[in-house]
């Protein structure tokens, strides 16, 4: 059977190729997703993609992802910075997680440069475009593939 992952991406990320192209390069949402089908497809992964705006709309999708995905991919977008809640629900889920940002954050305002998942998460990506959601998905699978020796 197929490891199922799922990307969930936080507030303001519906609105790509229109926010900030210098940080956030002209790739919209959709064309975003599309390739993350294409490339979990091409490694064998069942994906979810999800977007939300609202902090506890995430909260309750990581808590589910827990019992129907073997893999998370976040990029939680301004709650990395904020949100307590989110990195509890990340806490809870026990299996692979990698934390994703499009911009390097650290190379941004002061209070981007503090995430408040980056100790709990497996590993990240980060300032590396949009290319940094394919990277992700071929990382996950790596570490799924490994953990199933
Ligand atoms: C982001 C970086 C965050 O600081 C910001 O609030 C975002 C996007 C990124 O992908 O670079 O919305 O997570």
């Amino acid at each position: 059977m197929n490891n199922k992952i799922i990307i969930i991406n936080g507030p303001n990320l519906n609105l790509l190729g229109e926010r900030e192209q210098s940080q956030y390069g002209s790739t919209t949402l959709e064309k975003l997703k599309d390739s993350c089908f294409t490339k979990s497809k091409e490694l064998g992964l069942d994906l979810k993609f999800v977007q939300s705006n609202l902090e506890g709309e995430l909260v309750n999708i990581i808590q589910d992802s827990r019992k129907s995905y073997d893999g998370i991919i976040i990029n939680a977008a301004a709650f990395t910075h904020t949100s307590v809640a989110i990195r509890d629900a990340l806490d809870i889920f026990k299996k692979p997680i990698i934390e994703l940002h499009i911009s390097n954050i650290y190379k941004r305002e002061e209070f981007r440069q503090k995430s408040l998942i980056s100790d709990i998460v497996t590993g990240g990506i980060f300032g590396l475009g949009s290319d940094g959601y394919i990277l992700a998905i071929i990382s996950m699978e790596k570490l799924l593939k490994n953990e199933n020796k």
